[in-house]
């Protein structure tokens, strides 16, 4: 099923005599369910940097209707082969059936947002008599090559929605996918192919850790548009530190509050707090992990919450569950050693998350609600449960006294990406918002499922103030600003302006 790296316009199979080494891949969801194996090459990585090199030249200078009439061809690909997309996501990565058609759908209207809203941050403008006799005029131009690493969680949906801003504003690109999501990556291959975009323009190479890491760092690269964790966005930081010219958009993690205020409508609070921490099994950057309620609804709120979360399904991806599995082993291992750690740090585990055996093997767990008892910052900073990014369905709920408290405890974290407000009053939301130390403040609304339409990046360990959805086209592609002059003065005329010159 593996096709190999897709470089210079072919999918070209890793040579035994290239082979830097392989993996079998195996849906978390069954894995009597082996979607193969993929061979990779340290090589591949020089010949796919060749190829994106030689091409810019020409796909810089294809005009921006060419360039947009490629990406609708793509969009098309991915409309024609919506269901393909969908099964295979889901079984990559285990998350529902219904959860990965929205993560597809969220890949084609991409294309149009960037045509239409992204491209209008990078549009070309003048100013006429920006100074005397002189027209001010600035384009945009792009960098180069750009190196995109994504993630396992949306592995269409992330590293799309950094490929279609660079390609449009005329980088071109080498996509190294999540080594968890090797056949979606292959399968957005294939959709540029059969668009017909130029050879070298879009390439793919499969890869862990140390393909990455040397995408990452070769010379012939501009760019590193990175989505996943905080440790590995910080080792590429790291890596490049001496390529100070590299553009380093680094989408990172997050430790998420959600805020339940006094005059919250209780079900809508549960009902949002509930998607938040426990859709894609807690796998996602926005997902909640802390709640911080107002100590009138604490009771009630997690009595409800603790019911909702008994009661919904938790199987595989074709079954229409409401939770598919963790995406492996080492993932519940460590959740189950978060669970223990929330438990020895004094947490009343209200719903103790343990390893499911379902009709199909998987990496199935039951969430997690750990009810923190007498919570104060200092005990906040100190907790590993409450301050490690835990990527799996785990909720820490504190009970807190006044607003001022909740927004202390809210942004006593490193991370700084989201969080979400349930409150009937709008000045409660508008002081979270004001004081909140992360990217994106919803109100009355989840922490997950964020618009394409509006920026996305966070702070502190969160991001490197390159928001990414809306905005990404601003990372890829550089100002040049000009001083127009079609048609100069003479020079006498010019140097009668300065004193001193003695120009005669
Ligand atoms: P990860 O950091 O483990 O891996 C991400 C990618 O980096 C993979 O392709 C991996 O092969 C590659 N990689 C690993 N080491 C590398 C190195 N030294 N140099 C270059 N590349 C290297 O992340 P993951 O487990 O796939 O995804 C989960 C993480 O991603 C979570 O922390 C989550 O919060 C974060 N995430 C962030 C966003 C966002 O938009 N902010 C969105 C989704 C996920
Ligand atoms: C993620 O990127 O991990 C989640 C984004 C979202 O929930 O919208």
């Amino acid at each position: 099923m593996f096709r190999g790296n897709y470089i210079q316009g072919q999918f070209v199979q890793v040579s035994g005599s290239e082979s830097s080494g392989e993996w079998i891949t195996r849906s978390p969801a069954d894995l009597g369910d082996s979607l193969g194996s993929v061979a990779y090459s340290y090589a591949a990585v020089e010949e796919a940097v060749f190829s994106a090199r030689n091409a810019q030249r020409a796909w810089r200078r294809t005009s921006l209707e060419d360039r947009v009439s490629l990406l609708k061809r793509y969009q098309e690909q991915i409309r024609i082969r919506e269901a393909e997309f969908s099964n295979l996501i889901s079984r990559e990565i285990g998350k529902p059936l219904w959860e990965s058609r929205t993560e597809v759908s969220a890949m084609v209207n991409k294309v149009d947002i960037t045509i239409q809203d992204s491209m209008k941050l990078v549009q070309p403008f003048q100013i006429p008599a920006v100074m005397p006799d002189t027209l001010g005029s600035c384009q945009y131009r792009p960098h180069g090559v750009m190196a995109v690493i994504g993630p396992f969680n949306f592995p269409g949906h992330l590293p799309n929605g950094h490929i279609v801003p660079a390609l449009l504003t005329g980088n071109t690109v080498v996509f190294k996918p999540s080594e968890k999501a090797p056949a979606v990556g292959q399968l957005m291959a294939e959709c540029f192919h059969a668009a017909g975009f130029p050879a070298g323009v879009f390439n793919l190479v499969q890869g862990e850790r140390e393909v990455g890491r040397r995408l990452s760092v070769h010379p012939g690269v501009a760019g590193v548009l990175f989505t996943g964790s905080y440790e590995v966005g910080t080792r590429i930081k790291q890596d490049t530190l001496q390529q100070h010219w590299k553009i380093l958009a680094l989408e990172m993690g997050g430790k998420n509050a959600t805020l339940v205020w006094d005059d919250a409508d209780l079900d809508v609070a549960v009902h949002e707090t509930l998607v938040s921490g426990f859709l894609t099994a807690g796998q996602r950057c926005s997902a909640t992990s802390r709640v911080i309620v107002h100590q009138s609804l604490l009771e009630p709120f997690v009595e409800r919450l603790h019911a909702k979360a008994k009661a919904f399904r938790i199987g595989h991806w074709s079954e229409e569950p409401f939770m598919g599995p963790l995406i492996d082993s080492s993932a519940v291992d460590r959740y189950m050693k978060f669970i223990g750690i929330a438990a020895r740090e004094g947490a009343e585990l209200i719903m103790r998350g343990k390893a499911l055996e379902l009709s199909r093997p998987g990496y199935y767990v039951a969430p997690t609600i750990a009810w923190i008892q007498t919570p104060s910052l200092e005990q906040t900073r100190r907790s590993v449960f409450q301050q490690t990014e835990l990527f799996a369905p785990a909720l820490a709920v504190l009970g807190v006294a006044d607003l001022e408290e909740a927004i202390a405890q809210a942004n006593e974290t490193q991370y700084g990406l989201v969080a979400s407000v349930f409150s009937k009053s709008r000045d409660v939301f508008e002081k979270c918002r004001e004081e909140l130390e992360v990217g994106l403040v919803n109100w009355n609304k989840s922490t997950v499922g964020a618009s394409s339409k509006l920026p996305f990046g966070g702070f502190k360990k969160s991001g490197n103030h390159f928001p990414t959805a809306l905005t990404a086209t601003l990372y890829c592609a550089a100002p040049v600003s000009s001083l127009e002059v079609a048609e100069p003065k003479p020079a006498e005329v010019l140097a009668s302006a300065m004193p001193g010159l003695n120009w005669s």
